[in-house]
């Protein structure tokens, strides 16, 4: 998507990561990420799978700059992003969640919304420049630009999660966060937004962090997976080497307990 300026390119390092909750006793407090360095090259998808309560989410959150009480670096296409992030930071890593519900207002036509988040942003000189660019948006999520003007309210749950991410692609982004995108959909249209994920890669060269409790799933899209334990990554390897030469015994855990892995 040329013209809307989104190239891929800048890869996302993240080291030494760590997060601690405060607890309601007054002890050292929850440590949900300790010390997590992963990378996301350009244009690669990597997986993040792991246990419930794991820290998959707090991880996404620390990347996308919604979790700022973190140590450690974060650094994007060479750069460090700083606690607080400028602007143009923003815009280059975004995240779309499980439910499209929650973060979509369901009354407001996807023009509107779209609009007003280019609007913010200064993207577009003008109404014709981001009616064009918010047609292409839908198009770039196999979505026909005549439902635009339609409200989610109306929509199917696939076509939702589908706006979701045309809204997270609006700002131009380098890389997604997707947080269990597709976990709530059924296993029909799942597959089409994994599909999506992958044309997006291919279209726009997006890289993609993705979270998800779905093993199958990220064998078939990822290139790398990342398995995080209690806070700490305990393997991290190519998508088959994790798959068919699990190295931890964590990861075999979980591989053994996936209900529908072939
Ligand atoms: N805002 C918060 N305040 C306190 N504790 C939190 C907060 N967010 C997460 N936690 C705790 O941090 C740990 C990691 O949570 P996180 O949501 O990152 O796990 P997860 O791997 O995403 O789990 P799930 O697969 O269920 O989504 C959990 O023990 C959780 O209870
Ligand atoms: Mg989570």
């Amino acid at each position: 998507m040329g013209s809307a300026g989104m190239t891929g390119g800048s890869e996302l390092v993240a080291e030494d990561i760590s997060v601690t909750f405060a607890t309601r006793r007054r002890d050292a407090g929850h440590r949900a990420l300790a010390g997590v360095s992963l990378g996301v090259r350009p244009g690669e998808i990597v997986g993040l799978v792991g246990e419930s309560g794991s820290g998959k989410s707090t991880l996404g959150r620390v990347i996308v700059g919604l979790q700022q009480d973190y140590t450690g670096t974060l650094r994007f296409g060479g750069e460090v992003l700083a606690h607080r992030r400028t602007r143009a930071q923003r815009r280059a890593i975004q995240m779309v969640f499980q439910d499209p519900y929650a973060s979509l207002d369901p009354q407001m036509t996807v023009w509107k919304m779209l609009e007003e988040l280019l609007i913010v942003h200064g993207i577009g000189e003008n109404r014709e420049a981001r009616r064009a660019r918010s047609e292409e948006l839908m198009r770039l999520v196999h979505m026909p630009p005549t439902l635009l003007d339609t409200r989610p309210a109306g929509m199917s749950g696939g076509q939702r999660q589908r706006v979701a991410i045309a809204r997270a692609l609006s700002v131009g982004p380098q890389l997604l966060v997707a947080d269990e995108a597709t976990s709530a959909l059924d296993v029909s249209v799942q597959a089409g937004i994994i599909n999506l994920f992958a044309d997006l890669r291919a279209e726009i060269g997006l890289s993609i962090l993705f979270i998800s409790h779905n093993l199958a799933v990220v064998r078939s899209l990822c290139d790398r997976v990342a398995v995080i334990c209690q806070g700490e990554i305990v393997e991290e390897a190519e998508t088959r080497a994790v798959f068919d030469a699990p190295r931890h015994d964590y990861t075999r855990q979980l591989l053994a307990a996936a209900p529908d892995l072939p």
